[in-house]
């Protein structure tokens, strides 16, 4: 048999939800379900598998896999699944397990563990399968993280209220900036201060494309084609070049930030499928770039502008830069890779390692 205990009956019997601060001690194993196995959640998994002894000497952290759902198939053990034996069943038969036979929601809600990992395909029209995700972890009493961006952008007020009020945590540092802490910079550079104007560039992907138009001639479809050959760009890649992603972005960090409230469908948006060769070249010639710029101001806005090359947003390849325009301190910027698989998925695991230690008071909450 594949697994030490597949998904049945009995199991579920022995799975209903519990609050789960009454059993992440110090020494506690935490217990994760993982929703969603595509490049991130793959990331995540193969990261878990080769950190499990740090994560234990370092912070005294024990993260436990019990269950993983994705579009495939199902796996659980409430032991613990071995993470190695289930990334190679998925790269043989690319399936984790069995199909499921009951909807992923329900799965989440009565498995018991401590937090959910959300990794499914990013939905901005209605936010689903994760915003249903997200929902039942919290009415369970599970945290969730996650870095699926479709129900940030359509209930980012919402799911914060609905996990206040079930006493879980909220973590989504891996929806903007792959594993560059924008929101966490973002909301330091707001402590104390006013952070009045956000500008940035949010796409990995777009950013990908214009340097590639830029620096080797490419035409747009090429450099689509590589960014999505090395991971980057979303399953369906023309809501990078279209701009909502990096609208659902600035939505993200505006309202982490407390400045707006607006959702994803608010920020006016442009993308770059109209931009032609021409005019990156122009721009070069110019000593510029054209690059997808999201905007928090008076309203939220994506569009591509021409910018100075020596301006700290002019980033190149899939670079993200977010510059914090402070009212006491002037403009900060934080620049790092802002797609990709591990790169997510290392946010991913500081929200874990988060929200681990802010149970038993070692790291801030
Ligand atoms: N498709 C996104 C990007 C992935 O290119 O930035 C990271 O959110």
């Amino acid at each position: 048999m594949l697994y030490r205990q597949e998904y049945t009956e009995k199991a579920w019997a022995t799975t209903l939800p519990k609050a789960s601060k009454d059993h992440v001690g110090s020494s506690a194993p935490m217990r994760v379900v993982l929703a969603g196995f595509g490049v991130v959640g793959r990331s995540f998994f193969e990261l878990l598998r080769d950190k499990t002894p740090e994560l234990a000497s370092r912070y005294g952290f024990v993260p436990r896999v019990v269950a993983i759902v994705d579009s495939t198939g199902y796996a659980f053990d409430e032991k613990g699944l071995d993470l190695a034996r289930i990334l190679r069943a998925k790269a043989k038969t690319g399936k984790v397990g069995p199909a499921a036979d009951r909807p992923v929601k329900d799965i989440i809600s009565r498995t018991e563990a401590d937090v959910l990992v959300e990794a499914t395909p990013t939905n901005f029209r209605s936010g689903e399968p994760g915003l249903s995700h997200v929902r039942a972890a919290f009415i369970s009493k599970k945290h969730v993280v996650t870095c699926n961006k479709g129900p940030l952008g359509i209930a980012f007020q919402a799911l914060n209220e609905l996990a206040r009020h079930n006493g879980v945590q909220f973590r989504y540092s891996g929806a903007v900036g792959g594993g560059t802490p924008i929101l966490d910079f973002g909301k330091t550079c707001s402590t104390g201060d006013d952070v009045t104007k956000i500008t940035g560039i949010l796409n990995g992907t777009c950013n990908f494309i214009l340097t590639r138009m830029e620096q080797d001639h490419l035409d747009f479809r090429d450099a689509l084609g590589l960014a999505q050959k090395e991971g980057y760009a979303e399953k369906d890649p023309t809501l990078d070049v279209n701009g909502y992603d990096s609208a659902v972005k600035i939505s993200i960090i505006a309202n982490h930030l407390k400045i707006s409230r607006a959702t994803v469908a608010e920020v006016k948006t442009k993308g770059i499928q109209a931009v032609s060769s021409a005019e990156v070249s122009d721009a070069l010639a110019k000593g510029k770039a054209v690059r997808l710029v999201a905007t928090a101001d008076n309203e939220l806005t994506v569009e591509p502008v021409v910018i100075p090359r020596d301006d700290p947003l002019c980033v190149s390849g899939p670079y993200n830069a977010v510059k914090f325009h402070c009212r006491s301190s002037g403009p900060k910027v934080i620049v790092g890779k802002g797609a990709g698989g591990p790169e997510t998925a290392s946010s991913m695991l500081r929200d874990l390692i988060e929200i681990r230690g802010s149970m038993d008071g070692t790291t801030k909450k």
